[in-house]
């Protein structure tokens, strides 16, 4: 019967070809880990240590690490995503496995010093308001003790804003405005309107404070030539097979069933999978750039848009030689709050000594301003503030000019969340719960270290646990969630 082909009309074998070239093939695998991460990276692992071996990530850029994001500016690797290991490790409390990573890897970090290696200017030029901006410290740790108040007597969540208030810390001029921006916008990448204030808090105590479970008040910055990305990939190059991930895969459709997963590639190619977990950013969700087959059901589509992702943007410069500060950080008060406020010198000695680089970083809605700007525009409006901050010098042309926009990128749509008030610890449960074999990890479902590298890495490994149990047939338990977030308290009419 094998020659039975060879009878075939030529018509039927043309239409054959022409099939076998046009439709996509499918291949099958255990699990789909959908972006090459920290979470997408850790997750791999964590199946690889449980002995599930049959999983591919599936990645759009070229390379492992998503977000931690390297670039070379006028001859140094620099960093336009995640560049700071934040809280290291006390004696021998907690350690942030973003810093054991590091060790690892042997990533070469550096302490940065954010609180007392400041230079402080407004629009006059250099101006000594370091007593403001050291109240502002003080007031920005009496807002978590606020806030840890608030939860003890079971008190609703309000803005930031509020917390400020309560404590009768109200910033009312450029200075102390400026002074508050550097302790709270600067982290959270949105105001204190913008942002939970418990939820803020929490963020700050479990990662920096030691009292509260917190690793250590320090940060690392990487100023390691190969990337602060190399602690993943190197971490990933342990353990990963070529043929467990795909470069250059832009993810679709996500289609689901109680029976597995199929994601359709922009090519066109399908991989089936019993399971698949989605590390892709909360921006990414929001802004439906992957299709969901059928959609997603209400209480987690409620979730996704009530998370936030906000953006943080550093705008790179580079001059023929450094005419600024010392200290390794800046802080300009402009009577505009955020407008170009928080500076950094990479020509330092800690840095990169002789390099000619110097920073600013945007936030929030300032970010999302500046990234619709053309560079040039931008680029002046930044000398403009450089002249404002030194007066008396003529600043040169820089040689170099370079910012990411995170906010139009359709592959991570901002760059982390942060916590709005009106989000509550349902939402984020919601948020984070598996639909049937569809699960989700990353930053943003990580309600104690939301938007850092470490919520990354726990919520790749721990909702990997839950789907391990899972594929074990162990209990499949469904992570928990809530059919509909109820107010906090009823409303009385
Ligand atoms: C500017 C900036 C500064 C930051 N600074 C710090 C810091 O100093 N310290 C710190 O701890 N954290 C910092 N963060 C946050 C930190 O980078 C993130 O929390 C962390 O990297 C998120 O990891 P993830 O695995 O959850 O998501 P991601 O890193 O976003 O991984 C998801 C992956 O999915 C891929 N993807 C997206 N869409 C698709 C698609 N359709 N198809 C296929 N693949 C897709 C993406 O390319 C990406 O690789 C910063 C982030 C930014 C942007
Ligand atoms: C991904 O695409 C980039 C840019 O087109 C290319 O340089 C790289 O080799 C590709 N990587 C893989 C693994 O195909
Ligand atoms: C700039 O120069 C003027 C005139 O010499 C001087 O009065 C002023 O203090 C200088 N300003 C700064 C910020 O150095
Ligand atoms: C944060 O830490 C402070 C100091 O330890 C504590 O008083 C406060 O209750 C904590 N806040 C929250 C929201 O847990
Ligand atoms: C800090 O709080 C005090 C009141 O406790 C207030 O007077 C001061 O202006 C605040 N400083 C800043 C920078 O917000
Ligand atoms: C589609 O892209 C994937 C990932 O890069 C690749 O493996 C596959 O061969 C491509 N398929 C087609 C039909 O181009
Ligand atoms: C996934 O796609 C393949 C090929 O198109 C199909 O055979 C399979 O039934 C699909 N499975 C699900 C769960 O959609």
């Amino acid at each position: 019967m094998r020659s039975s082909t060879l009878l075939l009309p030529a018509f039927i074998l043309r239409f054959a070809c022409a099939y076998a070239t046009t439709v996509p093939t499918t291949h099958k695998h255990k699990v789909l880990i959908l972006g090459g991460g920290v979470a997408g990276v850790v997750a791999a692992r964590t199946l690889h240590q449980n002995d599930i071996n049959d999983f591919v990530i599936i990645e759009a850029q070229g390379e492992l690490g998503g977000r931690m994001k390297s670039h070379v500016f006028a001859g140094k690797t620099i960093e336009l995503g995640a560049n700071w290991i934040q809280g290291t490790q006390s004696g021998d409390g907690p350690a942030n496995p973003i810093f054991e990573l590091a060790k690892k890897h042997k990533v070469q970090t550096h302490f940065n010093d954010w609180f007392d290696s400041v230079t402080t200017y407004d629009q006059t030029g250099a101006v000594d308001f370091l007593d403001v901006f050291d109240d502002s410290v003080d007031n920005y740790s009496d807002l978590t003790v606020l806030a840890g108040a608030r939860v003890a007597k079971k008190l609703v969540d309000t803005t930031a804003r509020t917390g400020y208030a309560l404590g009768r810390a109200k910033a009312e001029d450029a200075h102390s405005s400026a002074s508050e921006y550097y302790q709270f916008d600067w982290e959270y990448a949105q105001t204190p309107e913008q942002s939970s204030l418990i939820a803020s808090s929490w963020g700050n105590n479990f990662t920096y404070d030691t009292d509260e479970g917190g690793f250590s008040d320090d940060n690392q910055m990487s100023i390691d030539q190969r990337g602060f990305k190399t602690l993943i990939q190197q971490e990933a190059g342990e353990f990963l097979k070529q043929e467990q991930v795909m470069f250059n895969a832009t993810v679709k459709l996500i289609s689901y069933t109680n029976n597995g997963v199929n994601v359709t590639l922009a090519n066109g190619t399908s991989i089936f999978a019993d399971y698949a977990l989605c590390t892709f950013s909360l921006g990414v969700l929001q802004h439906d750039d992957v299709k969901f087959e059928p959609v997603l059901p209400d209480y987690k589509e409620e979730a996704i848009q009530s998370m936030t992702m906000a953006t943080y943007t550093k705008i790179f410069l580079q001059f023929p030689e450094k005419f600024w500060f010392d200290t390794e950080m800046a802080l300009y008060a402009d009577p505009v709050r955020g407008r170009y406020p928080v500076w950094q010198s990479l020509d330092h000695e800690n840095f990169f000594p002789g390099s000619g680089i110097v920073f600013v970083t945007v936030t929030g809605d300032f970010s999302e301003r500046v990234e619709a700007l053309p560079d040039l525009q931008v680029k002046k409006e930044v000398i403009g503030v450089l002249h404002s901050m030194f007066p008396n010098v003529t600043i040169p042309e820089p040689t170099d000019f370079f910012f990411q926009r995170w906010h139009a990128d359709p592959l991570f749509r901002g760059s982390y969340s942060n916590w709005p008030p009106s989000f509550t610890t349902p939402h984020l449960d919601n948020l984070r719960a598996n639909v049937g074999r569809l699960y989700f990890a990353g930053e943003a479902t990580s309600i104690k270290y939301f938007g850092f590298l470490h919520g990354a890495y726990f919520e790749g490994l721990e909702v990997t646990q839950a789907m391990v149990k899972c594929i074990r047939g162990g209990g499949c338990a469904q992570l928990r969630r809530v059919d509909e977030v109820k107010t906090a308290y009823p409303y009385v009419v």
